[in-house]
């Protein structure tokens, strides 16, 4: 039997643990990828934190790896060649909370849950895009700016330092929101024309200073730093909220109808993972990564947790 590597949460609030388990075999209408390298996503504490329909379960949904099998009746793939899976698994899965992910040797996916992985990419530059990139390129490109409008991103990790990017990119006036200075320089080298520190400044009057934000979207994870957000908007701008919190927001009628507001949500989307690949590879963005070896998945993860990561950690899995 051949047997893998893979970081595994045993059961339901465990630490994650690195195992040696037999390599899944495809069913149908699956493949069997050898992974190359798997982003480090927040939503993976989803599947530490116990949200998983079944443990043990294996985290990771940026995935980047060369398919080594096919099961029955797959058709639209080869062996040999390179693809990336999201958190949308194919077949109603979601990777790494009803399947297993990539934080390991191999996974198995389900062949309408792929997408090619263009030569431009390394698998490590590539994996990131997959979540982090996708969901915030189609936040913006699905939004009301139009270019010169203002966009500005609060919390520069894995979502937002790529969010920076595109919004550069796409020819936004871009401005990004962080707590403290230590992220400044680093996001101006991204493309950021301006910067805030939350920390210090009244991130609503700095952002009304610049003429009010066409659009912001917030990555950070806290209710507090969204808060602020809807008062920095110009007249008929929206917060597009990408991050995940179940911390009740705190607005008034009052902040919607000054300048007729709006707060909407965006969620990870299979059918823009392509698009935001294609962007990604036209307009020279790429994640800003920080390497581990599977076996540091952990320290990777805390790292991650303690927004001290610039900016999004990958593992890199090749045998
Ligand atoms: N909607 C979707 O489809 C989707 C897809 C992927 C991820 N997500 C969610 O998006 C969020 C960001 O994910 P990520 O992978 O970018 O995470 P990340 O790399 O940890 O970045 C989040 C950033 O938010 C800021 N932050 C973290 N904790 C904070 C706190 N307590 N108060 C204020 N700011 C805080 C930090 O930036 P600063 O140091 O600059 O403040 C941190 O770097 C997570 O909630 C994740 O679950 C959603
Ligand atoms: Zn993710």
């Amino acid at each position: 039997m051949n047997l893998m590597k893979a970081i595994q949460v045993h059961a339901k609030g465990e630490p994650m643990k690195l195992v040696e388990i037999p390599v899944p075999q495809p069913k149908a209408g699956q493949v069997l990828i050898q992974v190359e390298a798997c982003g480090i996503c927040h939503g993976d504490s989803k599947v530490i934190e116990g949200w998983a329909s079944e443990y043990p379960r294996i985290p990771g949904h940026e995935v980047v790896g060369v398919i080594t099998q096919l099961g029955i009746g797959v058709t639209k793939w080869k062996v040999g060649q390179r693809v990336g899976i999201g958190w949308h698994g194919g077949h109603n899965h979601t990777t790494a909370l009803t399947m297993d992910g990539g934080y390991a040797e191999y996974m198995v996916a389900y062949e309408d849950g792929l997408i090619l992985i263009p030569n431009e990419l390394s698998s490590e530059e590539a994996a990131p895009i997959l979540c982090a990139g996708e969901t915030v390129f189609s936040a913006i490109r699905n939004s009301k700016a139009r270019p010169g409008d203002i966009v500005a991103v609060s919390g520069i990790g894995g979502l937002g330092h790529l969010a920076i990017q595109y919004a550069k990119k796409a020819g936004f006036q871009t401005v990004a929101i962080s707590r403290g200075k230590e992220k400044e320089e680093l996001s101006r080298k991204l493309g950021a024309h301006h910067y805030i520190d939350a920390e210090t400044e009244d991130i609503a009057k700095s952002l009304k200073d610049l003429g009010g934000a066409k659009v912001i979207i917030a990555t950070a994870p806290n209710a507090k730093a969204i808060n602020p957000l809807i008062n920095g908007l110009c007249v008929g701008g929206e917060v597009i909220i990408a991050a995940v919190s179940d911390e009740p927001l705190e607005w008034s009628a009052m902040n919607f109808l000054v300048g007729t507001n709006t707060v909407k949500g965006t969620f990870t989307d299979i059918n823009e993972m392509e698009a935001a690949i294609k962007f990604s590879v036209l307009a020279d963005v790429r994640p800003m990564i920080e390497v581990f070896p599977l076996e540091q998945a952990k320290e990777a993860y805390e790292k991650m947790m303690a927004a001290k990561t610039h900016f999004r950690a990958v593992l890199s899995i090749k045998k």
